[in-house]
């Protein structure tokens, strides 16, 4: 039976983390509907034993559960709403619960944030009899955001675990290099590319391996490929550090793909800031990739890449003959924004769950 579920998001950008959670819905066949956006909240409605399979998956989620309650951002409201709910569904008598709220930076200055916690546990300690509040040690959590004239209310099922994501930290790997890709984003990257556990996935300009260790720690078969040997060199270094030997290497051009079927590929080729092109015209390198990446693609296989904004990665895409299946737009800095953009080779339905283009 389907439950409303929530997902608190990292604020780092505004649609890549939605759409990496109903990417990992997706990959892992768990159907979902009703999707509801906010800023830093996704709400939808699916199988409440997803989550915590989406949360140890996705890098730019850390905590989900069951939506409790959703209201307009008016105290009173909020204090209305929870007194007529069944809190006594989610603690057993004498369990200790901790409410924790948040709020999206410059969202509804009014409410304050103590006191709303104060009030909603005291609200949960009469109707849940016996249940106390332990913000230190609970045995319950709940969460609460403060996002663009909402507040949402949720019971938390489901918290990353993995504490290890800091230190796949780019400074404490072996080697690294300027243009290495964070690990959350990389994880996004993996995660929007619909790979699998255990399933292929190919970085075909893997530089030092940002993609392919979180690839790797996800329980992906990952194989990378760069043209520049110093580079594959680098890229063995920092996988042996992770313990990923499991992950495959090989110097080869992406242009002249040495796989014959590819289910996921995931990448961040160079662009034009210091990572080397080795000598070509980015959009001519990306043309040529993507021309190749089509004919190795599996029949419903995915391809996430990233380019700067000014080549028109989606374009590229589209003359290569991939279906888009969905387009973000990401600032590195003043004078560097990326297109992050997905294909398909198959030709899909997707639109229709795409909630970013109104919050509500
Ligand atoms: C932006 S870097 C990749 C960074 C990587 N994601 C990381 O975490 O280190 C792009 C890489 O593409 C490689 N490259 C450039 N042209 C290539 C080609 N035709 N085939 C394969 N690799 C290529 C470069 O050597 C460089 O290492």
């Amino acid at each position: 039976m389907n439950s409303t579920l929530f997902f608190i998001l990292s604020g780092e950008h505004e649609t890549l983390p939605p759409a990496e959670v109903m990417a990992v819905l997706e990959s892992e066949g768990i159907n979902y509907k009703n999707v509801r956006l906010s800023p830093k909240v996704l709400i939808l409605e699916a199988k409440q034993d997803c989550l915590p399979t989406v949360v140890s998956r996705a890098g730019m989620c850390e905590v989900a559960g069951r939506l409790v309650l959703k209201c307009r951002d008016n105290e009173r409201e909020i204090i209305e709403t929870a007194a007529a709910l069944p809190f006594y569904d989610f603690l057993q008598p004498g369990d200790t619960f901790s409410v924790r709220v948040h709020r999206v930076s410059g969202s509804s200055r009014h409410l304050q944030k103590m006191e709303l916690q104060s009030r909603i546990g005291e609200v949960i300690s009469r109707l849940a009899g016996g249940s106390k509040v332990d913000l230190k040690n609970p045995e319950k959590e709940f969460v609460g955001v403060i996002s663009q004239g909402y507040f949402v209310l949720g019971y938390v099922t489901a918290k990353r675990q993995d504490q290890g994501a800091p230190l796949r930290r780019p400074q404490r790997r072996p080697v690294t290099h300027p243009s290495t890709i964070k690990p959350r984003l990389a994880r996004c990257f993996v995660n929007l590319s619909r790979a699998r556990k255990g399933g292929l996935l190919i970085d075909p300009f893997c530089g030092t391996g940002g993609i392919l260790i979180e690839a790797g720690v996800m329980g992906c078969r990952a194989v990378g490929l760069d043209l520049d040997p110093q580079m594959i060199l680098k890229a063995t270094k920092n996988l042996r550090h992770f313990n990923l030997e499991h992950v495959g290497l090989a110097v080869a051009d992406s242009r002249k793909a040495p796989y014959l079927e590819a289910p996921s590929i995931a990448t961040d080729p160079p662009y034009g800031r210091g990572a080397s092109t080795q000598g070509s015209e980015l959009a001519d390198l990306l043309a040529e990739f993507m021309a190749e990446a089509r004919s190795v693609m599996q029949h419903d296989g995915f391809l996430c890449i990233a380019a700067p904004l000014k080549i028109k990665v989606k374009e590229i895409g589209l003359d290569a003959g991939l279906n888009v299946v969905e387009d973000h737009i990401a600032r590195v800095h003043r004078s560097l924004v990326r297109e992050v953009a997905v294909f398909s080779r198959r030709r899909r339905k997707y639109e229709e769950k795409v909630p970013w283009k109104s919050y509500s």
